[in-house]
């Protein structure tokens, strides 16, 4: 019961693992204005780091028995360099949040090497959340 808790859990982490990655791809391409070349390096960045959580989750979820997810969740339009980096903002705090659940059920199942690379995931994630939220500081509208 808890494994499959679990396994479910996980796959919705992968599937906001893609949207992630799908979401700073087509910010970086998309980004316009004056902050172009810094935005547009930052987003490709956090895209690689992205990429690997998804793997991570999906040889995880493969391993526990699960079948990994092929759909993404729903990516968030955003046209404006500002609406980019609230919508990445508001993705990275939820997903800390979700991770954090994750790791107690984790803890709970018994998996202790994926408390582990959570725990990982979650340094990651808050380098991302905090990043953004110091270029965020005064950024134009
Ligand atoms: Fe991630
Ligand atoms: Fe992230």
């Amino acid at each position: 019961m808890n494994k499959e808790r679990l396994i479910n859990g996980l796959n919705q982490d992968l599937a906001h693992e893609y949207q992630a990655v799908i979401a700073y791809t087509v910010y970086a391409a998309e980004v316009a204005g004056p902050f172009r070349p810094t935005l547009r390096a930052f987003f490709l960045e956090e895209a690689a780091d992205e990429l690997k959580h998804a793997q991570m989750l999906a040889d995880k979820i493969s391993a526990l028995g699960g079948v990994p997810t092929v759909e993404p969740a729903p990516v968030p339009q955003a046209t404006s360099p500002r609406a980019m980096l609230e919508a990445v903002l508001a993705a990275e705090t939820e997903t800390i949040e979700r991770y954090t659940t994750r790791m107690a059920q984790a803890e709970e199942a018994g998996e202790l090497a994926l408390v582990a690379q959570l725990h990982e995931m979650i340094v990651d994630e808050a380098h991302h959340k905090e990043e953004v939220a110091k270029t965020l500081e005064g950024f134009p509208e």
